[in-house]
């Protein structure tokens, strides 16, 4: 079955919301449901949720960084019973193929680190380390698009 991007709607939006991280990777990322509520106070924001045939599995999100040409990718998971299949390496790509259409250059993530950081396997798809955090204390990642 294939992964996709798609519009979070009105039939989505409760299973979207449901999806949950690992126990253990919970300080790691925003609930889904403050996700897209945020996104209604960002402009720049969007969000997708990630599906895999017809059924939503993960969520990703970005918006504009301040830095003209970069993109925030902001919110990025997938759901516990889901992981370690590559969908997340191949909803990446598709991530950052829409950032890159949409006429950014770069993209910059932030991650927290610990046992479980997804730190891994971002170096594993092209970003580098910045050698910094952000003001929350989050290790700076980027990469070209
Ligand atoms: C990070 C995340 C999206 C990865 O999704 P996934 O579908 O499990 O990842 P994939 O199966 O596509 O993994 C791709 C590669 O990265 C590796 N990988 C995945 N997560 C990893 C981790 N936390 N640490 C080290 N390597 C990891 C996989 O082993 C795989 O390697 P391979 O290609 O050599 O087999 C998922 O673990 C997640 O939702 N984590 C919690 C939320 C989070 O931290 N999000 C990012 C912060 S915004």
């Amino acid at each position: 079955m294939k992964i996709q991007l798609c519009e979070v709607t009105n039939e989505t939006v409760r299973a979207v919301c449901a999806l949950e991280v690992r126990d253990d990777q919970k300080g790691y990322v925003a609930a889904n449901a403050l996700s897209i509520a945020q996104a209604h106070f960002e402009p720049t924001a969007v969000f997708r949720a990630i599906h895999l045939g017809e059924h939503p599995i993960g969520f990703v999100q970005w918006r504009s960084a301040e830095t003209p040409g970069t993109a925030t990718l902001w919110r990025f998971m997938i759901d516990r019973a889901h992981q370690g299949a590559r969908h997340g390496r191949a909803a990446l790509d598709l991530a950052l193929q829409h950032m890159k259409s949409s006429g950014f250059e770069t993209v910059e993530t932030s991650v927290v680190l610990g046992p479980s950081s997804p730190l891994e396997f971002y170096l594993a798809q092209g970003f580098v380390e910045l050698g910094r955090t952000t003001p929350g204390g989050e290790w700076l990642l980027s990469r070209p698009l």
